[in-house]
């Protein structure tokens, strides 16, 4: 059947400091037959990433206010790529046109009540089209849900048993995005912060566990960790990345392919060295305090004019220079455990998200039929609804992903 969508992926947002990487990604490391264009508000600004850029593309423009020129972005291309944020403030209308018009939808947001919004008004509707909206597609949560996906599978399948807990030690170096900033502030601005306390947020509303376990509960405190034998503190991104594994896990219980009936996942940052005990007490208290000085009015308004404006971020050094490694353990039922390592080169918040992110729509512009699920819809994960073939993706695009039976 002939496809009647002129485009494969839009890249919405493609003027921003995350978008023009996506369209750099795209000219670069994207196979010539795949058909894309860059959409924004702007469309001077856009014009000259055009002009930038060795690709030749269409440019399509539409303010995130402006239903009718959304709706019209969306029914022309197979998939949408947002980087326009803060979501919660730009991304309702682009979300609303891509369920209508059964256009598949990724993005980079780490914005949980905004997404838990989205699963209240779309999910069903998404569900029942086939339509896939997945959030989540950036630095966070793949590391985290992708490969806690990969470990417990990497058990059922070559252990035989069922999966207890996967825990995820992070380390990372890297720079900051003014519009990451902005999405933060507007978090506790709109007073919807608190919401994300919960640990199941994103859970499907009939499923929450009536208790919390002591493993869904985020760390509060620096600890040495005895199965990794290192000091750990809290990750800041752990509220976001744990409630997105959780949604995972939930899903695929609804499906019938449990991860293991008292799954629990939890997260940290991992610390080595002789100084690792107060490098682990340093960051617990400057997270502490980054998130106190956020919370309230004046502080907020003193960092924000410090600090990365929207539309900035680190320099190329510092984006070349960037990294991250997420190891995992898995525990499973018979009491064998399972190493992962997940690792890219690059600021994970520029260089690994823009690769995650554009793999992430091409696996949804280029490989529908091998994705998990047939007809699968609905909002999902980066793990319910790309699984496998995102990982494969990603090897091919250089990121390191292994996973090992441990010895003894
Ligand atoms: N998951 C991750 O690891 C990760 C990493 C990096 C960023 N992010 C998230 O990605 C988002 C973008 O970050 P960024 O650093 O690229 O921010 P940015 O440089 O400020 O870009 C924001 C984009 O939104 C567009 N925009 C603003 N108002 C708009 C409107 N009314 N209608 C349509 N578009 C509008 C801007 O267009 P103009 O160019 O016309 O102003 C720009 O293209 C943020 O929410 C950030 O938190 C996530």
């Amino acid at each position: 059947m002939s496809n009647p969508r002129p485009y494969d992926v839009v890249l919405y947002g493609a003027s921003g400091f995350t978008g023009q990487q996506t369209v750099e990604y795209f000219a670069n490391q994207v196979d010539e037959q795949v058909r894309w264009a860059i959409a924004g508000r702007n469309r001077q600004k856009l014009e000259q990433v055009k002009a930038n850029c060795s690709a030749t593309v269409d440019v399509l423009v539409a303010d995130s206010q402006d239903q009718e020129g959304l709706d019209t972005i969306a029914e022309r291309t197979q998939v949408i790529l947002n980087t326009a944020g803060p979501f919660a403030l730009y991304g309702n209308a682009m979300v609303d046109a891509c369920v209508r018009k059964q256009t598949h939808y990724v993005d980079i947001t780490g914005e949980t009540p905004w997404v838990k919004s989205l699963i209240q008004r779309y999910h069903a509707r998404a569900a029942a089209d086939g339509t896939r909206i997945i959030p989540f597609c950036g630095f966070d949560s793949v590391p985290s849900d992708l490969g806690t996906y990969l470990l417990v599978r990497f058990i059922q399948r070559e252990l035989g048993v069922s999966c207890l807990q996967v825990k995820a030690y992070f380390q990372a170096a890297g720079g900051f995005n003014g519009g990451t900033l902005a999405s933060a502030i507007n978090l506790m601005q709109s007073g919807q912060a608190s919401q994300m306390a919960d640990p199941f947020l994103l859970n499907p509303q009939k499923d929450p566990p009536s208790t919390v376990s002591p493993q869904s509960q985020d760390p509060q405190v620096p600890q040495y960790d005895k199965d990794v034998k290192a000091w750990t503190a809290p990750f800041f991104m752990g509220p976001v990345n744990t409630r997105v594994v959780r949604r995972s896990c939930a899903l695929f219980d609804q499906w019938q392919e449990s991860y293991g009936v008292h799954f629990a996942y939890q997260e940290y940052l991992k610390f080595n060295g002789p100084l690792a005990s107060l490098s682990a007490l340093g960051t617990t208290l400057a997270t502490g305090l980054f998130g106190l000085a956020l919370s309230q009015g004046w502080t907020r308004t003193l960092l924000q004019s410090r600090l990365p404006q929207p539309g900035s971020g680190p320099s190329t050094q510092v984006m070349d220079e960037g990294w991250f490694r997420c190891e995992l353990m898995g525990q499973a039922t018979n009491g064998q455990r399972v190493h992962g390592l997940i690792q890219n080169q690059g600021d994970p918040g520029n260089r690994s998200t823009v690769k995650f992110l554009c793999e992430s729509a091409l696996c949804l512009a280029t490989q529908l039929e091998q994705l998990p699920g047939k007809n699968r819809g609905g909002v999902l994960t980066p793990a319910t609804g790309l699984g496998d073939v995102l990982a494969e993706r990603l090897r091919r695009a250089g990121t390191t992903i292994e996973l090992a039976v441990s010895e003894g």
